[in-house]
């Protein structure tokens, strides 16, 4: 049994990063049974579960859309803020009447940054005796041998390491979509952002090759994807912990350079961001005009509090020069609301750069003390019912810049990329646009797979209709 360790988490360059491939286990002991897997989080965890689809099919599983009657259930889990842990804990409940009513056999096993916290798997190990197996994201690699183990010993298997992982190319992967592909550049992050758990569940940067990069996006050009979003924590430090001369501003171009429709790429850091990263995007055609760039803070004490490293001015001088160059850009960001020692004047700041940048959509957040992050421990805490107030009232001028960002593009043609049939309405199909719109599109069904033009007709609140034109 290997337990996590949140202060051995946040230690760095303890061990040597190896480069390996992953290891295709014989033993096809998935034969004739069913897995479910459900992810929390970010996009970081749906591509490990597009991981873990692909290792457990690689040695038979077959993927079930219900767990009632899966033989093997895991919860890759997120823990970002609290919410994340009582939805896992509530599940795992439901789990429990499965195993103790209908199915006893039932494998139950959790991972991601959930199992990577010490607080967690102590209280797995106490109180929630039948999870079978708990693994962390640095041996994600290992998981089948893990779930073997577990069959083997039918002992309780819990292997979380508080260190960084190799980079372990080749695992085998069951992509959701066949048009769209997520690909990793890096792993973990070194910012230690004061708020944020990232740091010490996902460990030390570790960024991938740019050949291992590059030639993935040429094989999923080949086998028919039309879009790549490259992933990481912190996407514009990537190559800082490998590379000398070649950063987010070369891979950009690399990739670009495949010949792939689309390239996107989260999450980004305004301290990492260069004027070279906004001339690449603004330049190359395939480069999509759309970021996300969390703000966090409107004020620069609370930003100091939280470690960004930038200034409110800073900030703006980024998204004004990203603005200028990017031509028909949008633009989303993160916001925390109630950080301890956010006073009303710093919540007033908050919405004054709103009011200035029009964000194109915001994700918004009450601030959550995570577990051994320094801000955990600051003592000016803002209380429940004022992050409440001020997560409405920041919600509302949010609301308001992405109504109108919305309408700016009644009227207009957009090339959209269609992925799928509409949710809301089965004689329509969906797509995103180039800036990341959702566009409910009135058109056929041989659309999808395609990139087409749209007239936008209508700017609703979280998507726009449109007609296919051309
Ligand atoms: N509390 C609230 N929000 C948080 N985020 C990260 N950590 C916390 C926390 N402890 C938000 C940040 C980040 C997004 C992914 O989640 O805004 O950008
Ligand atoms: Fe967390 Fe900051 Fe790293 Fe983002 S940059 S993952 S917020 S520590």
């Amino acid at each position: 049994m290997q337990k996590p360790n949140m202060i051995d988490a946040k230690k760095r360059n303890q061990h040597e990063i190896n480069y390996t491939k992953y290891d295709q286990l014989k033993d096809k002991f998935g034969k004739n049974k069913k897995y479910f897997v459900r992810t929390y989080g970010c996009q970081m965890n749906e591509h490990d579960s597009e991981k873990i689809n692909g290792m457990l099919e690689s040695v038979g599983f077959k993927k079930t859309e219900s767990y009632e009657d899966a033989d093997i259930v895991i919860l890759n889990t997120c823990a970002i803020r609290e919410n994340a842990h009582d939805k896992v804990f509530g599940f795992l409940g439901v789990l429990k009447h499965i195993k103790d009513t209908t199915n006893p056999d039932l494998l139950v096993g959790l991972c991601g940054c959930m199992a990577q916290e010490e607080v967690v798997v102590n209280e797995i190990l106490s109180k929630y005796k039948y999870v079978d197996f708990v693994f962390g994201t640095h041996n994600l690699d290992n998981m089948l041998n893990v779930i073997k183990e577990r069959l083997d010993t039918s002992k309780k298997q819990v292997e979380v390491l508080s260190y960084e992982g190799d980079v372990v190319e080749g695992v085998p992967t069951v992509r959701d979509s066949i048009y769209s592909a997520w690909v990793d550049i890096q792993y973990g992050c070194d910012k230690f952002c004061t708020y944020c758990i990232v740091p010490y569940t996902r460990g030390k940067q570790r960024s991938r090759k740019k050949e291992d990069i590059i030639e993935e996006v040429k094989q999923l050009k080949e086998s028919g994807f039309k879009e790549v979003t490259l992933l990481g924590q912190n996407v514009n430090a990537y190559g800082k912990d490998i590379y000398n001369d070649y950063n987010l501003a070369n891979l950009l171009s690399d990739v670009a350079d495949t010949g792939i429709k689309r390239v996107r790429f989260v999450t980004s850091h305004p301290w990492d961001f260069t004027e070279e990263m906004v001339d690449v995007i603004a330049k190359r055609e395939n480069i999509m005009p759309y970021i996300h760039l969390p703000l966090q803070s409107g004020s620069n004490k609370v930003l100091k509090l939280m470690n960004r490293r930038y200034t409110k001015e800073d900030y703006l001088k980024l998204y004004n020069s990203i603005r200028k160059k990017v031509n028909n850009s949008s633009i989303t960001t993160d916001i925390i609301v109630g950080f301890p020692g956010e006073k009303e004047k710093d919540f007033n700041e908050t919405l004054e750069i709103v009011e200035k940048c029009k964000f194109d959509g915001a994700f918004t957040f009450a601030f959550s003390p995570r577990e051994n992050t320094p801000a955990s421990l600051m003592k000016e805490t803002v209380s429940e019912e004022v992050k409440m107030d001020r997560l409405h009232k920041l919600n509302e001028i949010v609301n308001k810049y992405s109504n109108i960002a919305n309408k700016k593009l009644e009227g207009t043609i957009q090339k959209c990329l269609v992925t799928d049939v509409s949710e809301k309405d089965d004689n329509k199909v969906c797509g995103y646009t180039e800036n990341m719109k959702l566009v409910n599109i009135k058109g056929p069904k041989s659309l999808i797979g395609k990139i087409v033009e749209v007239k936008i007709v209508e700017a609703k609140s979280f998507s726009l209709d449109g007609e296919y034109v051309k």
